[in-house]
C-alpha cells in the first residue's frame, strides 16, 4: 500500500478525527489517546505534535490518498535518557495486515538515527499486543524484558514488553 510519512498539518484533522475514533486502536494505546476521539480532539493534538515537531521531536502522519491513517512518533528522553527515543504508533483497522507499520516504523527509525544523535528507540507494548510486537521484531528490536503489571488499562492489570533497538 501506497503512504507517506509528513508532518502534521490542520488538513488533516478531519480524517484524524475521523480514523482514530476506534476502540480497537485506543484499547492497545495509553490513556492520554482518547476514546471517543472529536475533532477537538484532533485540533488539539495537531497543535501539540506541530509545537513538538518544531523542537525537533518525530511526531508523523500516515498519509495515504490525502487521509491521516494513522501516526507514528519517536520522541526524546530527558536528563540521562536525552539519547534515547520512545516510539509510539498506531494505524486504522481497514489497513492492518498490510505491512504498512512496518514500513513506517523502518523509515521513520532511519530517520531518527540518521538525522540525530539518539543511540536507542524503544517501545514498550502491552505484552499480549501479538500484532505489535511482531511490528518491532520485524524492524529489528531486541526483547529487553517484561515489565510485569506496569499497565493499569480499562480496569485491569497488564504486562508490557520492553523492545529495543540500538544504532550500532
Ligand atoms: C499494531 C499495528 C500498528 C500493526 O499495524 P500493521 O500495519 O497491521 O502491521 P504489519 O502489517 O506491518 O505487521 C503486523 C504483523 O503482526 C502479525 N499479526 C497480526 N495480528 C496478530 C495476532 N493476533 N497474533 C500474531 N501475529 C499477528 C501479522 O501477521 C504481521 O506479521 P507477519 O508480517 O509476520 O505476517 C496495528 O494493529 C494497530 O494500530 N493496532 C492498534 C494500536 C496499537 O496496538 N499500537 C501499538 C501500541 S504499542
Amino acid at each position: 500500500m501506497q503512504f507517506v510519512l509528513k508532518e502534521w498539518s490542520a488538513d488533516l484533522a478531519p480524517s484524524l478525527a475521523e480514523t482514530a475514533d476506534d476502540l480497537r486502536i485506543a484499547k492497545w494505546l495509553r490513556d492520554v489517546f482518547p476514546h471517543p476521539y472529536v475533532r477537538e480532539d484532533a485540533d488539539a493534538f495537531i497543535a501539540f505534535a506541530s509545537a513538538e515537531n518544531a523542537r525537533g521531536e518525530w511526531y508523523r502522519a500516515i498519509v495515504a490518498e490525502g487521509r491521516a491513517v494513522g501516526g507514528v512518533a519517536v520522541t526524546r528522553g530527558q536528563d540521562v535518557a536525552k539519547r534515547s527515543g520512545e516510539l509510539g504508533y498506531w494505524l486504522a483497522p481497514a489497513y492492518w495486515g498490510k505491512g504498512v507499520m512496518t514500513e513506517a516504523v523502518g523509515r521513520l527509525c532511519a530517520q531518527v538515527f540518521a538525522e540525530s544523535d539518539l543511540v536507542r528507540i524503544f517501545a514498550e507494548p502491552f505484552a499480549d499486543n501479538a500484532a505489535s510486537c511482531r511490528v518491532l521484531e520485524k524492524c529489528g528490536f531486541s526483547l529487553e524484558g517484561t515489565l510485569r503489571k506496569s499497565v493499569w488499562k480499562s480496569g485491569a492489570f497488564h504486562d508490557a514488553r520492553l523492545y529495543a533497538l540500538i544504532k550500532e
